[in-house]
């Protein structure tokens, strides 16, 4: 989306825009984005809101703020490579729980992310709506994770990115509304599909934590931009527009997918995401995955990501349908698999 565009949703914004001036900002962000960005929530007040630079800078702070060398951390496996490997730089171990495969899609045994934990474990990761599978934790999950979190005393961090992108129509609750020890990651790139404004937060209850995190982003990136964060204000005021828009785009995408998929039940199985644009497609062809995948991009102009990109050993490819030339790259894939003589 153009600025103009985004602009365009609200009446009088482009002047108001053009007029803002450019100081320095809040270091925990506008106290109106704060609150917009509260009122996304049900228990969520502006104070509990700390603003960054996108999502990677309060992945990348929160690990370093809470984690010590030695402390055990849950990662929900696979996922964004920074969600566990940020822990592992700081010196922790990390055990990976993973969302398995089933006939019917993936899915997460919930006993088996207990069984994981450890004395000295500090910290659960969850990704959900999740990249690359497209699962996204269902609320009963999402319960049975915050009484098992509570049991263990146990902070939770949940990268909820792509929430807004639920393809079912249902609602799931943000962990931090869920558990007092939950924190939730958002972010206007992804659901929002506004990654050139680098604007994320965090959503936390502790005070103290969110304290030493204000402290934290002063060697960071200090503030934020302020058109950034003009700019967000009015994309979550129309939240609900922007939203139904980029689901819209997933499903007209996904249809033409799911009847390519249909055409090659032998060489793939597909797995349709329950939320976000993003789905981890199993491959039956036997040529590594990382070849098959460079050699598309190099021939073809078009890129799947290779699951060796997600540490994941198995023949699978993330297949991306955010973008409104998605048919046009799909056609491309096809002549690829005829000239490899696949089909
Ligand atoms: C699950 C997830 N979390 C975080 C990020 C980082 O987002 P940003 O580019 O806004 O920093 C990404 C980017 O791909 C992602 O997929």
């Amino acid at each position: 989306m153009s600025i103009k565009d985004l602009l365009s949703y609200e009446e009088g914004a482009e002047k108001q825009f053009l007029n803002s001036r450019l100081g320095y900002t809040e270091v925990s962000g506008n106290p109106e984005l704060r609150k917009v960005i509260s009122e996304l929530y049900t228990t969520m007040k502006p104070k509990n809101v700390i603003v960054h630079a996108g999502a990677q800078e309060p992945i990348f702070n929160f690990m370093n703020v809470l984690l010590d060398k030695g402390d055990h951390v849950i990662s929900q496996f696979p996922t964004y490579q920074s969600l566990f490997e940020v822990a592992y730089a700081i010196g922790c171990e990390v055990a990976k729980w993973t969302i398995e495969q089933s006939e019917n899609g993936w899915v997460a045994d919930i006993n088996k992310l207990e069984q994981l934990i450890q004395p000295n474990t500090k910290l659960i990761v969850l990704n959900s709506p999740n990249n690359p599978t497209g699962y996204t934790l269902k609320k009963e999950e999402i319960e049975a994770i915050a009484e098992i979190a509570r049991k263990h005393d146990l902070y939770v961090f949940c990268d909820e990115v792509y929430k807004g992108l639920e393809l079912d129509g249902i609602k799931r609750p943000w962990f931090a509304d869920h558990y007092e020890k939950g924190v939730s990651l958002g972010v206007m790139s992804k659901a929002y599909g506004l990654a050139g404004l680098r604007i994320g937060w965090l959503a936390i209850r502790d005070m103290e934590l969110i304290e030493k995190l204000i402290k934290m982003k002063h060697y960071t990136s200090i503030c934020s931009s302020g058109p950034s964060e003009f700019l967000s204000i009015v994309a979550l005021k129309h939240s609900d527009k922007i939203l139904a828009r980029n689901v819209r785009i997933i499903e007209d995408n996904l249809k033409i997918a799911e009847e390519f998929f249909n055409r090659y039940p032998d060489l793939f199985e597909f797995n349709r995401p329950m939320a976000g644009p993003v789905s981890f497609v199993k491959m039956n062809i036997t040529a590594p995955v990382e070849e098959f995948c460079d050699a598309l991009i190099s021939e073809k102009g078009v890129l799947l990501l290779p699951s060796n990109i997600y540490s994941f050993q198995r023949q699978y490819f993330r297949m991306g349908f955010g973008r409104k030339n998605f048919a046009e790259s799909l056609a491309k894939f096809e002549d690829y698999l005829i000239e490899k003589g696949y089909v």
